[in-house]
């Protein structure tokens, strides 16, 4: 399924610009502290089984995992060839990778394996920076390629064992925009708007859940049971309502306030 899109570049490319450099330049700093080899660095080799039945890494992400494993078991015997041995990427991108992907997982699968848990959790980037809509407008929107590549352009080459990161890149080299399964879709005759609802101080949480802890996004269920009804599935005009009627009536229930 192809999706229109809707309100998902322009805005958030532009707006966007100032705020990558800061976050990039910092991104740039780190990979250079980190790049220098730290005290660890030799002991894997010595960790390797001189008898040859040592667990040999195939890539980054393999070695990550195995130092991992041999951090939790001592006797554990791994080899970690010299091109595999970086800080980068790390471990928990490359589980995110592969948790983002998970076929398994509720939610559709998107063109690339981004993680919420790693960029907005981990990384504790604002919700806004990427979403820079939804406190000046109706829609939300998903940030532009551009506001990807601001902090990945800086990353190393190692980065493209992800496939991930490579298809992202080919969408940068071909100035693709990334057709992202959209997750949220209120029908066309109601009215909403992000902005408002911000501005009140309705959390991204309190709708969408708790996103920050999610590999793969989904329709999270409100779990919220209601005093005076059953649960509403979101989205739905009693999710709305039932929300409005809070806080002694925090917000209108007039028709013509959510339909035109
Ligand atoms: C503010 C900087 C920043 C922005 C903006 C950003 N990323 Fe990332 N991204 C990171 C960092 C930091 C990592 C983790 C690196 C690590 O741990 O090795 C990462 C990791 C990833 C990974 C590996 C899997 C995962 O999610 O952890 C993918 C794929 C990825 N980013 C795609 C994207 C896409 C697509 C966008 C745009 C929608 C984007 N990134 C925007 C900083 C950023
Ligand atoms: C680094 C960029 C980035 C950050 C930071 C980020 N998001 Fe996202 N968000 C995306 C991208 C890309 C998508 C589309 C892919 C997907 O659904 O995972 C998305 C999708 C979503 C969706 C689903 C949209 C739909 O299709 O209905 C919600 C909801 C959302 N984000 C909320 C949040 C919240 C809440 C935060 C902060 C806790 C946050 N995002 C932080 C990039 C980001
Ligand atoms: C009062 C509930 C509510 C709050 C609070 C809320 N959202 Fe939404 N969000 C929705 C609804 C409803 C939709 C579907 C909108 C539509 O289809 O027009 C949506 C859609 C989205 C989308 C998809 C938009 C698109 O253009 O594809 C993203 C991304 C998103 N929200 C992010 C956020 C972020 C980030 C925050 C916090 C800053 C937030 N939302 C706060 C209810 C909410
Ligand atoms: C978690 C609570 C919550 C949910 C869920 C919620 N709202 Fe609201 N809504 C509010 C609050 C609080 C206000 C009051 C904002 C103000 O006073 O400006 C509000 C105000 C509004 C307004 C009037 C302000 C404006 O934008 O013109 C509309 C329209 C609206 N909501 C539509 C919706 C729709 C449609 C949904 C469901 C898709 C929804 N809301 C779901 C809390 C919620
Ligand atoms: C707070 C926002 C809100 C208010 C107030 C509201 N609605 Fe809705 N309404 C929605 C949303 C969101 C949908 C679409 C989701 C759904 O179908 O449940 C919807 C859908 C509908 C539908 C289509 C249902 C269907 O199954 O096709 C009708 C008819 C409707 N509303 C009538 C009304 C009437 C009449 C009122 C006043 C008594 C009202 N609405 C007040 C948010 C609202």
């Amino acid at each position: 399924m192809v999706n229109t899109p809707r309100n998902r570049t322009g805005r958030t490319a532009r707006t966007a610009g100032w705020a990558s450099a800061g976050v990039a330049v910092a991104l740039a700093g780190a990979f250079v502290v980190l790049a220098w080899p730290g005290p660890g660095s030799d002991a894997t080799a010595e960790a390797a089984d001189p008898d040859g039945d040592a667990l040999v890494a195939g890539s980054v992400c393999e070695a990550q995992r195995l130092k991992a494993r041999a951090a939790d078991d001592p006797q554990l015997q791994i080899e970690i060839p010299a091109e595999f041995n970086g800080l980068w990427p790390s471990l928990e991108a490359c589980e995110s990778h592969d948790a983002a992907w998970d076929e398994d997982a509720p939610g559709p699968m998107q063109p690339i394996p981004f993680s919420h848990k790693h960029h907005a959790g981990q990384f504790q980037i604002d919700c806004q920076y990427c979403h820079s809509g939804t406190d000046r407008s109706r829609a939300a929107g998903v940030p532009s390629v551009e506001v990807c590549m601001g902090c990945h352009a800086q990353f190393p080459p190692q980065y493209d064992e992800l496939e991930g990161i490579r298809i992202l890149r080919q969408h940068w080299d071909e100035k693709r925009p990334i057709e992202w399964e959209q997750i949220h879709r209120l029908p066309e005759y109601v009215k909403f708007r992000h902005n408002r609802h911000v501005a009140a101080g309705v959390t991204c949480q309190k709708c969408h859940g708790p996103v920050e802890k999610l590999d793969k996004l989904y329709l999270v269920p409100d779990t919220q049971w209601w005093p005076w009804a059953l649960p509403t599935a979101k989205l739905e005009m009693g999710w709305c309502i039932m929300c409005h009627r809070e806080n002694d009536q925090q917000a209108s229930q007039d028709c013509l306030m959510c339909h035109y």
